[in-house]
């Protein structure tokens, strides 16, 4: 990492964004299958982690909260994630199960916006989905009790010793019950791409009862 620019460098930076017009007609007309094109570009052109999502949820006080998770799988049914359901996003999702997604592709200068409403995956899933993960990392969803407090890194430290001991001699780590998937099905998703002089295009597609519909966005 270089020392050469100054936080205020970055605060007064006036980038003018692409040029690639984002046009109606060349947009499938799911927003799913849209998505697919774009992950995948984001994808071949080398964006770091272009399955990244800033998830935002409504905590059980009607606070907002935002994070970065990824997203795990595509479907018909919509964006699905994994995580601990006893965190404060897994809370708020009890409490609350709408919920926004940004997928903030910079350099492309690209961003997806997803509004919907959060459930649980299956149980089979989510079990599929853990089995599928290194096993440092199952070993760590028993360890963590994810978003609660926690006196020192050894303490953290000692309770992964724990579990590593109780599981030394099983192949397959299980699932917690308290570990797994949400699938967000989406009610509106919007496809951003940066234009010169901000004048951006917005394609903004909704939910009718006779599928997906669109519309032009001011940007
Ligand atoms: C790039 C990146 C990917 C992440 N992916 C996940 C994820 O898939 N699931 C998850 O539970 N947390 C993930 N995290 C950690 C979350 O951002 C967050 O710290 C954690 O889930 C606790 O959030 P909460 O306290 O709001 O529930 C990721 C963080 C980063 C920076």
């Amino acid at each position: 990492m270089t020392a050469h620019s100054s936080p205020d460098d970055a605060l007064s930076r006036h980038t003018d964004y692409g040029q690639l017009a984002l046009e109606e007609g060349a947009l499938l007309p799911d927003p799913i299958e849209q998505f697919r094109v774009w992950l995948g570009e984001a994808d071949s052109e080398g964006i770091y982690e272009p399955n990244a999502m800033v998830l935002s949820t409504i905590g059980v006080n009607g606070t907002p909260s935002s994070r970065t998770v990824l997203l795990r799988g595509i479907s018909d049914h919509g964006f699905a994630f994994y995580t601990d359901y006893t965190s404060r996003k897994g809370q708020a999702l009890d409490a609350h199960p709408h919920v926004s997604l940004v997928f903030p592709w910079y350099p492309l200068h690209r961003q997806v916006l997803v509004t919907g409403v959060a459930e649980k995956v299956s149980v089979n899933d989510s079990d599929d989905y853990f089995a599928s993960r290194p096993r440092g990392s199952q070993i760590g969803a028993w360890a963590s009790d994810q978003s609660q407090p926690i006196a020192s890194r050894n303490d953290l430290e000692a309770k992964v010793q724990a579990v590593e001991k109780r599981f030394k001699d099983v192949d397959a780590v299980p699932r917690p019950d308290k570990w797994g998937g949400f699938v967000v099905k989406p009610e509106t998703v919007e496809f951003w791409a940066g234009r010169r002089s901000r004048l951006h295009d917005r394609i903004h597609f909704y939910r009718t009862a006779d599928g997906w519909q669109t519309k032009r966005l001011q940007p």
